[in-house]
Protein backbone atom coordinates (compact mmCIF):
# COMPACT_ATOMS: atom_id res chain seq x y z
CA UNK A 1 0.00 0.00 0.00
CA UNK A 2 2.76 2.15 0.72
CA UNK A 3 4.71 1.94 -2.07
CA UNK A 4 1.09 2.78 -4.33
CA UNK A 5 0.99 5.93 -2.54
CA UNK A 6 4.43 6.69 -3.22
CA UNK A 7 4.32 5.97 -6.63
CA UNK A 8 1.26 7.71 -7.68
CA UNK A 9 2.33 10.73 -5.58
CA UNK A 10 5.51 10.32 -8.32
CA UNK A 11 3.20 10.21 -11.35
CA UNK A 12 1.06 13.11 -10.05
CA UNK A 13 3.94 15.44 -9.91
CA UNK A 14 5.58 14.10 -13.12
CA UNK A 15 2.12 15.05 -14.96
CA UNK A 16 2.34 18.36 -13.27
CA UNK A 17 5.93 18.87 -14.28
CA UNK A 18 5.04 17.66 -17.90
CA UNK A 19 2.30 20.38 -18.54
CA UNK A 20 4.09 22.65 -17.03
CA UNK A 21 7.35 22.60 -19.43
CA UNK A 22 5.14 21.94 -22.08
CA UNK A 23 3.32 25.30 -21.36
CA UNK A 24 6.96 27.06 -21.10
CA UNK A 25 8.09 25.11 -24.38
CA UNK A 26 4.98 26.49 -26.95
CA UNK A 27 5.09 29.82 -24.71
CA UNK A 28 8.46 30.21 -26.11
CA UNK A 29 7.58 28.87 -29.73
CA UNK A 30 4.71 31.36 -29.47
CA UNK A 31 6.82 34.14 -28.33
CA UNK A 32 9.30 33.43 -31.02
CA UNK A 33 7.17 33.48 -33.97
CA UNK A 34 5.70 36.78 -32.94
CA UNK A 35 8.74 38.31 -32.19
CA UNK A 36 11.02 36.98 -35.27
CA UNK A 37 12.11 40.15 -37.46
CA UNK A 38 13.31 39.86 -41.02
CA UNK A 39 15.81 42.44 -41.65
CA UNK A 40 15.18 44.80 -45.07
CA UNK A 41 15.84 43.39 -48.35
CA UNK A 42 17.78 46.07 -50.43
CA UNK A 43 18.41 45.80 -53.87
CA UNK A 44 19.73 47.88 -56.68
CA UNK A 45 17.37 48.24 -59.41
CA UNK A 46 18.77 50.65 -61.66
CA UNK A 47 22.50 51.72 -62.66
CA UNK A 48 23.26 54.59 -65.34
CA UNK A 49 27.16 55.85 -65.87
CA UNK A 50 26.70 58.93 -68.29
CA UNK A 51 30.12 58.65 -68.83
CA UNK A 52 30.48 55.15 -70.06
CA UNK A 53 27.79 55.39 -72.48
CA UNK A 54 29.25 55.17 -75.69
CA UNK A 55 27.08 57.17 -77.37
CA UNK A 56 28.15 60.36 -75.08
CA UNK A 57 31.47 59.91 -75.98
CA UNK A 58 33.14 61.51 -73.05
CA UNK A 59 33.73 61.35 -69.37
CA UNK A 60 33.23 65.14 -68.80
CA UNK A 61 30.13 64.27 -66.65
CA UNK A 62 31.34 62.00 -64.01
CA UNK A 63 28.02 61.52 -61.58
CA UNK A 64 26.25 57.78 -61.61
CA UNK A 65 22.61 57.12 -60.95
CA UNK A 66 21.72 55.07 -58.66
CA UNK A 67 18.07 53.70 -58.35
CA UNK A 68 17.94 51.50 -54.36
CA UNK A 69 14.66 49.57 -53.66
CA UNK A 70 14.06 48.97 -50.25
CA UNK A 71 11.99 46.55 -49.05
CA UNK A 72 10.26 45.62 -45.39
CA UNK A 73 9.03 42.17 -46.24
CA UNK A 74 7.86 41.69 -42.38
CA UNK A 75 4.07 40.47 -42.26
CA UNK A 76 3.66 42.93 -39.33
CA UNK A 77 6.57 44.87 -37.61
CA UNK A 78 7.74 48.29 -39.30
CA UNK A 79 10.99 49.10 -39.11
CA UNK A 80 13.03 52.52 -38.38
CA UNK A 81 16.11 53.34 -40.16
CA UNK A 82 19.11 54.69 -39.19
CA UNK A 83 21.13 56.74 -41.44
CA UNK A 84 22.17 54.42 -44.23
CA UNK A 85 25.60 54.75 -45.50
CA UNK A 86 26.08 53.70 -49.00
CA UNK A 87 29.42 53.02 -50.50
CA UNK A 88 30.66 52.51 -54.78
CA UNK A 89 34.10 50.62 -55.39
CA UNK A 90 35.46 50.06 -59.26
CA UNK A 91 37.53 46.71 -59.28
CA UNK A 92 40.48 47.91 -61.51
CA UNK A 93 40.86 44.50 -63.04
CA UNK A 94 37.37 43.48 -63.76
CA UNK A 95 34.45 41.86 -61.16
CA UNK A 96 35.94 38.10 -61.82
CA UNK A 97 39.67 38.68 -60.94
CA UNK A 98 40.74 38.88 -57.39
CA UNK A 99 39.90 41.66 -55.42
CA UNK A 100 43.43 42.92 -55.81
CA UNK A 101 42.85 46.67 -57.12
CA UNK A 102 39.23 47.50 -55.91
CA UNK A 103 39.17 51.26 -55.21
CA UNK A 104 36.21 53.40 -53.35
CA UNK A 105 34.73 55.78 -55.71
CA UNK A 106 31.70 57.72 -53.92
CA UNK A 107 29.61 57.12 -50.94
CA UNK A 108 26.47 58.76 -49.87
CA UNK A 109 24.01 58.83 -47.16
CA UNK A 110 20.21 58.41 -47.20
CA UNK A 111 18.84 59.84 -44.22
CA UNK A 112 16.79 57.66 -41.37
CA UNK A 113 13.24 57.08 -42.30
CA UNK A 114 10.46 54.93 -40.86
CA UNK A 115 8.62 52.29 -43.70
CA UNK A 116 5.64 50.45 -42.47
CA UNK A 117 5.14 46.52 -42.82
CA UNK A 118 5.10 45.20 -46.33
CA UNK A 119 6.18 48.43 -47.80
CA UNK A 120 8.47 48.91 -50.79
CA UNK A 121 10.16 52.33 -51.00
CA UNK A 122 12.86 53.58 -53.80
CA UNK A 123 15.97 56.07 -53.52
CA UNK A 124 17.12 57.63 -56.76
CA UNK A 125 20.41 59.96 -56.48
CA UNK A 126 22.77 61.35 -58.46
CA UNK A 127 26.18 60.81 -56.76
CA UNK A 128 29.36 62.14 -57.60
CA UNK A 129 32.27 60.52 -57.79
CA UNK A 130 35.91 60.12 -57.48
CA UNK A 131 39.36 58.96 -58.57
CA UNK A 132 37.74 56.65 -60.89
CA UNK A 133 40.36 55.97 -63.85
CA UNK A 134 37.96 56.65 -66.53
CA UNK A 135 39.73 56.04 -69.57
CA UNK A 136 40.33 52.10 -67.97
CA UNK A 137 37.09 52.08 -67.63
CA UNK A 138 35.78 53.35 -70.70
CA UNK A 139 38.37 50.55 -72.09
CA UNK A 140 36.91 47.62 -69.99
CA UNK A 141 33.24 48.81 -70.92
CA UNK A 142 34.47 48.73 -74.56
CA UNK A 143 35.59 45.22 -73.58
CA UNK A 144 32.69 43.74 -72.47
CA UNK A 145 31.90 44.94 -69.20
CA UNK A 146 33.03 47.14 -65.63
CA UNK A 147 32.97 45.94 -62.61
CA UNK A 148 31.98 47.38 -59.75
CA UNK A 149 30.28 47.23 -56.30
CA UNK A 150 27.69 48.92 -54.03
CA UNK A 151 28.21 48.27 -49.88
CA UNK A 152 25.38 49.21 -47.53
CA UNK A 153 25.54 49.93 -44.15
CA UNK A 154 23.13 50.94 -41.72
CA UNK A 155 20.76 50.00 -38.30
CA UNK A 156 17.62 48.92 -37.82
CA UNK A 157 15.27 48.95 -35.32
CA UNK A 158 11.68 47.13 -35.87
CA UNK A 159 8.23 48.32 -34.42
CA UNK A 160 6.61 45.32 -32.57
CA UNK A 161 2.67 46.47 -31.79
CA UNK A 162 3.46 49.80 -29.16
CA UNK A 163 7.61 49.29 -28.92
CA UNK A 164 10.86 49.36 -30.28
CA UNK A 165 13.33 46.48 -30.64
CA UNK A 166 16.83 47.51 -30.15
CA UNK A 167 18.97 48.20 -33.12
CA UNK A 168 20.11 45.56 -35.64
CA UNK A 169 23.13 45.92 -37.71
CA UNK A 170 22.47 45.54 -41.32
CA UNK A 171 25.96 45.20 -43.61
CA UNK A 172 24.96 44.16 -47.36
CA UNK A 173 26.79 44.71 -50.75
CA UNK A 174 26.71 42.91 -54.02
CA UNK A 175 28.71 43.14 -57.11
CA UNK A 176 27.24 44.68 -60.61
CA UNK A 177 28.74 44.74 -63.74
CA UNK A 178 28.21 47.85 -66.21
CA UNK A 179 28.41 47.51 -70.06
CA UNK A 180 29.32 50.00 -72.60
CA UNK A 181 26.41 52.09 -73.09
CA UNK A 182 26.67 52.81 -68.80
CA UNK A 183 23.60 50.64 -67.40
CA UNK A 184 24.18 48.04 -65.12
CA UNK A 185 24.32 44.45 -67.25
CA UNK A 186 21.37 42.74 -66.09
CA UNK A 187 18.14 44.25 -66.11
CA UNK A 188 17.00 42.28 -63.15
CA UNK A 189 17.54 44.15 -59.32
CA UNK A 190 21.01 42.84 -58.04
CA UNK A 191 19.63 42.25 -54.19
CA UNK A 192 22.47 43.30 -51.90
CA UNK A 193 23.51 40.57 -49.48
CA UNK A 194 25.54 39.94 -45.91
CA UNK A 195 29.12 38.23 -45.74
CA UNK A 196 27.33 36.06 -42.70
CA UNK A 197 24.68 33.72 -43.76
CA UNK A 198 21.07 35.22 -43.21
CA UNK A 199 20.08 33.12 -40.69
CA UNK A 200 22.71 34.13 -38.33
CA UNK A 201 22.45 37.62 -38.59
CA UNK A 202 20.52 40.24 -37.02
CA UNK A 203 19.72 38.76 -33.51
CA UNK A 204 18.61 35.81 -34.45
CA UNK A 205 21.13 33.94 -32.44
CA UNK A 206 19.45 34.90 -28.98
CA UNK A 207 15.78 33.72 -30.47
CA UNK A 208 17.67 30.78 -31.89
CA UNK A 209 18.93 29.45 -28.34
CA UNK A 210 15.37 30.23 -26.96
CA UNK A 211 14.17 27.52 -29.61
CA UNK A 212 16.81 25.09 -29.13
CA UNK A 213 16.00 25.49 -25.28
CA UNK A 214 12.22 24.89 -25.87
CA UNK A 215 12.43 22.66 -28.02
CA UNK A 216 14.66 20.87 -25.13
CA UNK A 217 12.50 21.56 -22.73
CA UNK A 218 9.56 19.78 -24.92
CA UNK A 219 11.25 16.83 -25.02
C1 LIG B 1 23.58 57.28 -74.25
O1 LIG B 1 23.78 58.58 -74.79
C2 LIG B 1 22.91 58.90 -75.85
C3 LIG B 1 23.34 60.25 -76.39
O2 LIG B 1 23.32 61.22 -75.40
C4 LIG B 1 21.48 58.91 -75.39
O3 LIG B 1 20.61 59.20 -76.44
C5 LIG B 1 21.15 57.54 -74.79
O4 LIG B 1 19.85 57.53 -74.24
C6 LIG B 1 22.16 57.19 -73.72
N1 LIG B 1 21.94 55.82 -73.27
C7 LIG B 1 21.34 55.52 -72.13
C8 LIG B 1 21.26 54.10 -71.81
O5 LIG B 1 20.88 56.38 -71.39
C1 LIG C 1 34.89 60.66 -79.55
O1 LIG C 1 35.51 61.90 -79.20
C2 LIG C 1 36.80 62.07 -79.69
C3 LIG C 1 37.33 63.42 -79.25
O2 LIG C 1 36.88 63.74 -77.96
C4 LIG C 1 36.78 61.99 -81.22
O3 LIG C 1 38.12 62.09 -81.73
C5 LIG C 1 36.17 60.68 -81.68
O4 LIG C 1 36.05 60.64 -83.07
C6 LIG C 1 34.79 60.52 -81.04
N1 LIG C 1 34.26 59.21 -81.39
C7 LIG C 1 33.02 59.03 -81.77
C8 LIG C 1 32.63 57.62 -82.07
O5 LIG C 1 32.22 59.94 -81.89
C1 LIG D 1 32.80 60.38 -48.90
O1 LIG D 1 32.75 61.27 -49.97
C2 LIG D 1 33.25 62.57 -49.72
C3 LIG D 1 33.07 63.37 -50.97
O2 LIG D 1 31.76 63.25 -51.45
C4 LIG D 1 34.70 62.49 -49.29
O3 LIG D 1 35.19 63.78 -48.96
C5 LIG D 1 34.84 61.57 -48.08
O4 LIG D 1 36.20 61.39 -47.77
C6 LIG D 1 34.23 60.22 -48.39
N1 LIG D 1 34.21 59.40 -47.19
C7 LIG D 1 34.91 58.28 -47.09
C8 LIG D 1 34.75 57.55 -45.81
O5 LIG D 1 35.61 57.86 -47.99
C1 LIG E 1 27.40 55.88 -41.24
O1 LIG E 1 28.33 56.94 -41.39
C2 LIG E 1 28.41 57.80 -40.28
C3 LIG E 1 29.36 58.93 -40.63
O2 LIG E 1 30.53 58.47 -41.24
C4 LIG E 1 28.88 57.01 -39.07
O3 LIG E 1 28.93 57.82 -37.94
C5 LIG E 1 27.90 55.85 -38.81
O4 LIG E 1 28.38 55.05 -37.76
C6 LIG E 1 27.77 55.01 -40.07
N1 LIG E 1 26.75 53.99 -39.82
C7 LIG E 1 26.97 52.69 -39.98
C8 LIG E 1 25.82 51.79 -39.68
O5 LIG E 1 28.04 52.24 -40.35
Amino acid sequence: MADYGVSDRGTGCCRCCFSFTLTLGLTSLFLWLSLRTSNPVCSIQDVYIPALNKTENSTAYQSIYLDLKLDNENKDKGIYYDPVNITLHYYVNGLNSDKIGIIEIANYTISGFYQGHQKKTRRKNWINTYGVPWDAAVKAVAGGKAGFRMDLATAVRFKILFWKTKRHGVVVGADFDVNDVGMKATNKGTRLKSGVPEFFSGGTPARLVLVVFSVLVLL
